[in-house]
């Protein structure tokens, strides 16, 4: 298949609601020499879009304008350096922004296949989650076999996954979520228990849950407002990782001694900024332990809505009203 020299985008005009985007034609880009050119089918819609799309979130430099940071497709042009990939091979890929348009380019190194038995839709729900759970509780928390994490935002794209993955390696968990369906969802995904924040606070629920011990590892989005309790629900060595700040990130009159005391590690990291060589260490790491793991079905991502690219603008405001349960998607293509 010819490619073709402009392209359906979605283009940012300034920054603000989710009107500011609309469906424009511009230049299909041109992949670098370690890039692959993807013929997108699907592409995924995160939360860091929206702060992007807000002005919170600006592209780090050298990234795409355009708005999306995963995709599934099929590569219809590769770069000179590009020797894993060719042409007619269907990849899903993190992105380093592009995802919302008919073409994308990504690196290779970012790049994988789809799991047995995907489509696209499915294919292109797995990067921004799969390689942000992996760097941050497996890598940075050193989540192991037989211990215990707790996961914020248990229905989120992010909070889904940690689930999935963590008992899949062995080690059980409990989430948070804030309405009972949600709660009722993060225990069909594998939590041990789950907690509705709005109804009982988290903290004595997980001492309740764990016999006082605490857990390992907490994975929050949240910030400020969960930190000193977050800490308190650390067992000895335990480890807290920051991937968001929903609520906030300025913690005042933080106490120390929990940390000295029980030997505890704060840590945190963003995807973005991370250079190609870091990520393609992520997705190999992804490809040897999780894609097994997919393909033989024993966990899936969890989508809640597919919309047209067109409709791009519905789909934010879904994922504004946090009434979602998983992935929110786009349909780009067949
Ligand atoms: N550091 C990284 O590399 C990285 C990468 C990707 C994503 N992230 C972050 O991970 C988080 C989850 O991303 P996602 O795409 O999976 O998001 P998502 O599906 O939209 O889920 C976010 C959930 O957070 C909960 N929440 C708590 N306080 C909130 C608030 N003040 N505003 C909005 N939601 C709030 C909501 O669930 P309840 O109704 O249960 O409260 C909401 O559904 C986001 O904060 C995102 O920025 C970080």
């Amino acid at each position: 298949m010819a490619v073709p020299q402009t392209m359906t985008y979605i283009a940012m005009h300034g920054t603000g609601g989710p009107d500011v985007m609309r469906p424009e034609t511009g230049p299909v880009p041109v992949p670098k020499p370690d890039e692959v050119l993807i013929r997108v089918q699907a592409a995924g819609v995160n939360r860091p879009d929206v702060s992007q799309r807000q002005g919170g979130y600006p592209q780090p430099p050298g990234a795409s304008p355009i708005l999306g940071l995963e995709v599934a497709g099929e590569v219809v042009a590769t770069g000179a350096e590009v020797r894993g990939l060719g042409v007619g091979d269907r990849v899903c890929a993190l992105t380093n922004g592009g995802a919302y348009a008919e073409y994308c380019v990504a690196p290779e190194a970012q790049c994988l296949p789809w799991p047995a038995g995907y489509d696209a839709i499915r294919a292109a729900a797995l990067p921004e989650n799969c390689f942000t759970v992996w760097a941050n509780v497996f890598m940075h928390g050193r989540l192991a076999r037989g211990e215990a994490l707790l996961v914020h935002g248990g229905t989120s794209g992010i909070g889904a996954t940690a689930i999935h993955l963590a008992r899949e390696f062995g080690a059980s968990v409990y989430a948070t979520a804030g309405a009972d369906d949600k709660v009722a969802a993060c225990v069909r995904f594998g939590a041990t228990a789950a907690i509705n924040y709005r109804t009982e606070d988290f903290y004595d629920a997980i001492k309740r849950l764990t016999e006082g011990r605490g857990v390992d590892v907490v994975l929050d989005m949240v910030g400020a407002p969960y930190f000193a309790r977050n800490l308190r629900c650390l067992a000895m060595d335990g480890r807290l990782v920051q991937i968001a700040f929903l609520q906030g990130p300025k913690v005042e009159n933080f106490d120390l001694t929990p940390v000295m005391v029980r030997r505890l590690t704060i840590t945190g990291s963003t995807m973005r900024p991370r250079t190609t060589a870091q990520k393609g260490v992520i997705a190999k790491a992804l490809l040897d332990n999780v894609w097994p793991a997919l393909s033989a079905g024993r966990c899936a991502p969890v989508i809640h809505a597919v919309f047209p690219l067109a409709e791009v603008a519905d789909a934010h405001a879904l994922m504004e009203s946090s009434a979602h349960i998983g992935k929110i998607m786009l349909r780009v293509a067949e």
